[in-house]
């Protein structure tokens, strides 16, 4: 059965170019309930961890890297089947085959820097969230 959670991360180079108030607003108008919210950042160890389901790709040290230099926002959000909503909201993982007006398509600069991270699955929802979230930082 399909969870009501997912995880996001809007992601440095979105953050950096002043995106954040944006895509916050497009994924309220899109019917997701924020349940957690934190601007923060990740250490690399943090992100190595957060992306250790990647470890052996070669994209690996770069996307750990990138996640690592500036702030993000982290964030729990709850819509009937979530996960698989989110991602067909955002868009696809490379902008330049995401859908016209979807977020990465709009903030989106290439498959690294594609403005947000969105979960892959339920189990890793909960995963993400109990990463950056205890239960008392939760609505
Ligand atoms: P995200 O949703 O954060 O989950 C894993 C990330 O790995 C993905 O978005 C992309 O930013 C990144 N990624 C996936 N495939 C590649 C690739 N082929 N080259 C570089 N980065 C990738």
């Amino acid at each position: 059965m399909s969870g009501n959670i997912t995880f996001t991360m809007i992601k440095p180079k979105a953050i950096a170019k002043g995106y954040m108030g944006k895509i916050i607003d497009q994924i309220i108008t899109g019917g997701f309930t924020i349940k957690a919210l934190k601007y923060t950042c990740l250490s690399k160890e943090e992100a190595m961890e957060f992306y250790a389901v990647h470890k052996e790709r070669p994209f690996y040290n770069d996307l750990t890297g990138f996640m690592s230099s500036g702030p993000i926002v982290a964030a729990i959000l709850e819509k009937e089947n979530a996960v698989q909503a989110y991602r067909d909201y955002i868009g696809a993982t490379n902008p330049s085959d995401a859908e016209e007006g979807t977020i990465r398509k709009l903030y989106g600069t290439d498959i690294q820097a594609n403005a947000v991270h969105g979960s892959d699955s339920d189990e890793n929802a909960v995963i993400e969230s109990s990463f950056y979230f205890s239960e008392r930082e939760r609505v």
